[in-house]
């Protein structure tokens, strides 16, 4: 494969990075590298610059059956779950964690180029938080215990025991390439479970990447594998195969109602975290000088590609245009650029091009009802017009009713909206389908811990936003998902009960 040529604002690629690029990228199954069995292959593009990066395989079912197959074998074996000892499979865990740390600098220009955003974002916290996430699950491994359960029949001695569910689907998005495998895949490893990762097709390349990684550190073969394709395709073929038995997804509702409905024949476990228009409050005896730049990176971090974006902003009214005001300023700041490029940007383009037309639209949509932009409203131009850029767009004048204040644009957009009194804005901030997160900023403890309390979200931020941590679990209400990531949750959400009956009389 010929390299693309780069933008000379470029900074060098690392030679590793470069011979990645250029090579023929294979399928991960059942530790061998192979095409796919049809040989058909997609391309990655650079949200940067809309060029391609590379070809990678697109799976299809039939390689989803040999994956299937391949992690089938080795789980049935007990490579992994029984034959190491649960000591051996937290130091293999660990391993891996340290070559993630040790190769930062390549997985970090391969999230960059693939998903647009600024490399140096993805050195210091995509892939130190994916290293710490394997670490946190290595400790798990010696941990994992069942009970003794006092039953009330005269003689009987009951048990349980936590086991693996078997093959674990992980379906992943493109928004945090790297960040978002690592937090399906290291509970499913530290639970015993053999895995085929499904990166998202926007951003296949870090995936391929970790599948080195794992031979490298010396994994059983058939543990974790990994296939490049579409969701219709290798995503649909995963969840409707009858040999796996679990799929963990993050990504859309819509796609999640689609994975509910195909593995329904199979009845196999699903979780899912889906996205949100979580609420973020200012009331007016906040540190507003914390809130405002609290609230312009809750809406714009990651581009606004994020699940939990600070997307619908509830500011008290008597301090709305000041709170506005320094918003629009902190907005200002931010320099929206190439990920790859050298002098680095706070943000990067859009994932892809029809992402860039999703959240164009709503903007559209957003100016078609009323809604006013304070700052921001339009693809950028000039040295950026062949990626994928958004100006970080603050609109007021916005009522809840809206589209644009109601459903996820995942882009750089956010709602101010004004409120009145405690009760209203509560009752606002719940009336949504979703339920990921939610956020209040005040110095009120009263008022902090009542909201804590009666937010309808599975994470609460009071005077901060965005902190997740690998012991602390995450997840959604309602329609955000179900299950729990991270933390002790996530061993359960990967792992089976058994319950074990003894005559012991
Ligand atoms: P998506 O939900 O289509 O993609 C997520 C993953 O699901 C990808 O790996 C994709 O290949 C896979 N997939 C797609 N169709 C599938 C199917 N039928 N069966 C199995 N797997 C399938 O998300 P997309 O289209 O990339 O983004 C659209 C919107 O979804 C975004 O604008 C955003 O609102 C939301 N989203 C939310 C994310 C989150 O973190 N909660 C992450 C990515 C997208
Ligand atoms: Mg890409």
């Amino acid at each position: 494969m010929t390299l693309p040529v780069f933008p000379e604002t470029y900074i060098d690629l690392l030679p590793e990075v470069r011979a990645f690029l250029g090579e023929e990228l294979k399928l991960y199954i059942g530790g061998r590298w192979v095409p796919a069995l049809s040989g058909a292959t997609f391309e990655t593009v650079d949200p940067s610059t809309g060029r391609v990066l590379a070809r990678v395989p697109s799976a299809q079912a039939e390689d989803v059956d040999a994956a299937v197959r391949a992690a089938r074998q080795t789980f049935d074996s007990g490579a992994w779950h029984l034959k190491l000892t649960a000591s051996e499979r937290g130091r293999l865990i660990w391993r891996l964690a340290d070559l993630i740390e040790a190769r930062a600098p390549i997985l970090a220009q391969l999230d960059a180029l693939d998903n647009g955003k600024p490399v140096k974002k993805a050195q210091t916290v995509d892939v130190p938080l994916s290293a710490d996430h394997f670490r946190y699950y290595a400790g798990w491994t010696t941990k994992i215990e069942g009970a003794t359960i006092p039953v009330s029949t005269p003689g009987m001695f009951n048990y349980t025991v936590r086991e693996p569910i078997g093959v674990c689907g992980l379906i992943v998005p493109w928004n945090y390439p790297l960040l978002m495998a690592a937090w399906k895949i290291a509970p499913a490893l530290a639970a015993g479970n053999c895995i085929i990762l499904k990166p998202a097709e926007q951003t296949p390349l870090s995936a391929l990447y970790l599948a080195r990684l794992f031979e490298e550190a010396g994994f059983p073969p058939g543990v974790f594998n990994v296939l490049t394709g579409y969701g219709e395709t290798a995503g649909a073929a995963l969840v409707e195969h009858p040999g796996v038995d679990k799929i963990g997804f993050t990504g859309s509702a819509s796609v999640a109602r689609t994975i509910i409905r195909n593995s329904a024949s199979t009845l196999k476990r699903v979780s899912l975290e889906l996205g949100g228009k979580s609420p973020n409050i200012i009331f007016a005896d906040a540190d507003l000088e914390q809130a405002v730049v609290g609230a312009t990176w809750a809406s714009f971090g990651n581009n606004g590609q994020s699940c939990t974006a600070g997307s619908r902003l509830y500011i008290e009214r008597r301090v709305f245009d000041r709170v506005v005001e320094g918003i629009a300023d902190e907005v200002a700041k931010i320099r929206v650029g190439m990920g790859m490029q050298a002098e680095q940007p706070d943000l990067g383009p859009v994932v892809s091009g029809d992402q860039l037309n999703t959240v164009m639209g709503y903007i559209q949509d957003g100016y078609a009802s009323g809604a006013q932009s304070v700052i921001g409203g339009k693809r950028l131009g000039g040295a950026l017009a062949d990626g994928y850029f958004i100006e970080p767009t603050v609109f007021v004048n916005v009522q809840d009713s809206l589209k644009i204040a109601r459903e996820e644009i995942f882009g750089p957009v956010v709602c101010a909206m004004p409120f009145d009194d405690a009760d209203e804005v509560l009752w606002r901030a719940n009336e949504t389908p979703f339920g990921l997160a939610a956020g209040l900023w005040t110095r009120d403890l009263a008022t902090a811990h009542r909201f804590a309390a009666k937010l309808r979200a599975g994470t609460i931020w009071i005077n901060t936003w965005g902190d997740t941590d690998a012991a602390s679990p995450f997840g959604g209400y309602k329609q955000s998902g179900h299950g729990r990531e991270m933390g002790k949750e996530a061993i359960d959400l990967y792992s089976e009960v058994k319950s074990v009956w003894l005559r012991a009389d």
